[in-house]
């Protein structure tokens, strides 16, 4: 901004840059639940006794492709990074282009790809970066509220694009989402953080090698 528009920047404008300016990430999750509290049904980020929570029974050495949807502004991605093997990768999948603008600003890790998109169409993405599977598809989307029929859309697609042996990871404030998640994946396994604004559940959907 020049310091013209600067002084003509009206009031309440000024207010609103200056609070997100101070808040950083928080600013722009913030800005993102404003603008669309629906789609991403959340007003502060999950802590990090949910990230390491859930994070914890990921195979790491055997991860090369890593999926999340609805990333927000990156809470999970440098965790997921930071474990993430050298000729990994991880591709992040969210509907709001302010998030997909910011992480993709923030995150210059070559492994990295954020896509401007549905989980809906999670095979069709991961096939489009020369993947044929995903080893692990992590989860911090709104099931509950989510448009009619989308819910168990992305469930069906995500249980075809996990390899054997790998898992859906997904963790919500509501318990709806564990009943998606059960009409595709036999074995799931649950727990719940209270260290988190709300409290949340927390599951893991396996897809065992014996599985068709
Ligand atoms: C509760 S926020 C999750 C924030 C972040 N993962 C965290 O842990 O702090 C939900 C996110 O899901 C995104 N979202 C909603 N519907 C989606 C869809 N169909 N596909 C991909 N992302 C979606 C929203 O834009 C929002 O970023």
């Amino acid at each position: 901004m020049t310091s013209t528009e600067l002084a003509r920047e009206a009031l309440p404008q000024r207010i609103r840059r200056k609070i997100k300016q101070g808040l950083g990430p928080w600013g722009v999750f913030f800005e993102g639940f404003l603008r669309n509290p629906v789609m991403v049904g959340s007003i502060v980020p999950s802590s990090r006794f949910v990230i390491n929570r859930m994070l914890s029974r990921v195979d790491w050495p055997n991860c090369r492709l890593f999926v999340e949807y609805g990333p927000g502004v990156g809470t999970f991605c440098q965790p997921v990074l930071d474990k993430l093997p050298r000729d990994g990768t991880l591709i992040v999948i969210d509907t709001n282009p302010l998030f997909i603008d910011y992480l993709r600003r923030t995150i210059t890790d070559s492994r990295f790809i954020a896509v401007h998109g549905s989980a809906a169409d999670v095979e069709d993405i991961v096939r489009a970066h020369g993947h044929e599977k995903a080893d692990y598809v992590l989860s911090g989307l709104p099931f509950s509220t989510l448009p009619d029929g989308v819910a168990p859309a992305i469930a069906a697609a995500t249980y075809r694009v996990i390899r054997k042996g790998g898992a859906f990871l997904v963790y919500q404030f509501r318990p709806k989402a564990r009943s998606y998640m059960a009409r595709h994946f036999k074995r799931i396994e649950d727990s719940y953080e209270l260290i988190n604004v709300p409290p949340c559940f927390l599951w893991w959907g396996w897809k065992d090698e014996d599985e068709g």
